[in-house]
């Protein structure tokens, strides 16, 4: 599954054609005019915000011979014009205007302009500010898909009433399946003390010890999961919050925001999210490393993306998120904590990269088809949970205290159900095997 053209061709028509796929954060595109440009796979997309504020997401191919439309990355215009012989487009997609319409066409009566458009993302909907498109036109919508996940997401996306702002993205190349980064982010908590040793012996983060990992929940809830951090015994959510870094001001702005459900899964079940992943291609991050000599501790939020490329090839794209509301100087500080741990600085970024590389590069052979890898952590071979349910846990979904790859097997049950179904049989729960602890 990690380097296969067969089950590649399958995930682009039967996942990237069918699921929700994030595009960019409204933050990116503040202003009339502002536009993005971003993929799902093979298909590119224009961002964009109208004149009359709205976001549109219309496809970067032109009506006439198929040329990309607009091929800068990031930029804000009125028209686009098509490189190729010049039609134009507003930028809400229509089209309006045509070289030698009248010699070439017949003008308007020969060919009219009026009502042909860009052609628009087949859905489109957003959530907390985050865009995502889906190419299929009876994708339900969004806030049925996220499912309970949308839960944990705010605690990403939703920390004030200024929402999150965007920087970036940065954007690579790795030679590493998209599935693997995607997995890892649910829920690998086990890798972290092995693969980023070096982070805790350089004094950067103090939490990837082995004791500390294995203390933490790992939360499944619909279309997506994640991993937590226990915190120090008893610590309200207010000292929870200060523990990682949080100013008081931002602090006491959050307590208002957040329901009691979120504050109770840190103040009452001392849980603290870490890395998560939406199905199929979304990350988050949030850590909290030393950033300085003098020992001050700042969270960071990070979005990423796993873009498909090939089965064995993945554009990552990159942002640091952080709360619109909050002071300068945390800003600061925070988007520093980013770069030192992720990006295309970090050093969590090199270490996880290094193994998902040669992970792909060894699936590609002969051997590496038959071997069947091992997903059962967390079960004995009866069946029985090694792990154990969280004393207390708010949020929804379930979750599970230690190591285990519970969901891990969440995460690839609802891909094999749209590479079996399409996705269809797919508007409730997860019903695969793999959810069940089969192999
Ligand atoms: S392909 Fe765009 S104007 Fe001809
Ligand atoms: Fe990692």
């Amino acid at each position: 599954m990690y380097n296969d053209a067969e089950i590649f061709e399958l995930e682009r028509d039967r996942i990237f054609a069918r699921s929700w796929v994030f595009l960019a954060h409204e933050s990116e595109i503040p202003s009339p005019g502002d536009y993005v440009v971003r993929r799902i796979v093979d298909d590119s997309f224009i961002v964009s915000r109208g004149e009359d504020g709205q976001v549109r997401v219309m496809f970067n191919m032109c009506l006439h011979r198929g040329m990309q439309v607009c091929r800068a990355e990031i930029g804000n215009a009125s028209h686009f014009r098509c490189p190729y012989h010049g039609w134009s487009y507003k930028n809400d997609g229509s089209l309006i205007g045509l070289p030698f319409h009248a010699d070439a066409y017949g003008g308007e009566k020969g060919f009219p302009k009026k009502g042909k458009t860009l052609l628009p993302a087949p859905s489109v909907d957003s959530y907390r500010g985050l865009v995502f498109a889906s190419l299929d036109e009876n994708a339900p919508p969004l806030r049925d898909y996220l499912g309970d996940f949308a839960y944990y997401l705010d605690f990403y996306a939703n920390q004030s009433p200024a929402g999150i702002e965007l920087r970036g993205p940065q954007r690579w190349r790795i030679k590493a399946n998209w599935k693997i980064g995607a997995e890892n982010f649910c829920g690998d908590s086990y890798h972290t003390p092995q693969t980023h040793t070096s982070v805790v012996e350089v004094g950067l983060f103090g939490e990837p010890k082995a004791s500390k990992r294995k203390e933490g929940a790992l939360y499944f809830a619909g279309r997506g999961g994640g991993t937590t951090y226990k915190l120090p015994r008893d610590l309200s959510f207010e000292e929870g919050m200060r523990y990682v870094g949080y100013p008081d001001e931002m602090i006491e702005t959050t307590r208002t925001t957040w329901s009691s459900e979120h504050r109770d899964l840190i103040g009452k079940d001392g849980f603290m999210v870490s890395a998560a992943t939406l199905f199929p291609n979304l990350s988050f991050v949030h850590n909290w490393p030393q950033i300085n000599g003098d020992g001050l501790v700042r969270p960071f939020i990070s979005l990423r993306q796993w873009q498909p490329v090939s089965e064995s090839e993945t554009e990552v794209l990159s942002w640091f998120a952080v709360d619109a509301g909050a002071p300068e100087s945390y800003k600061e500080e925070s988007y520093k904590a980013y770069l030192m741990c992720f990006g295309s600085s970090g050093m969590f970024e090199q270490d996880d990269v290094e193994n998902w590389v040669s992970i792909t590069s060894t699936a590609k052979g002969t051997m590496g088809h038959r071997l069947r890898l091992n997903s059962r952590m967390g079960l004995t071979l009866d069946g029985d949970l090694v792990s154990q349910e969280p004393a207390s846990f708010s949020g929804p979904g379930t979750a599970y205290v230690g190591y285990g790859e519970h969901n891990q097997r969440q995460w690839l049950s609802i891909w094999s159900d749209y590479l079996e179904h399409g996705g269809h049989a797919l508007h409730g729960e997860p019903t695969g095997t793999a959810a069940r602890g089969g192999h």
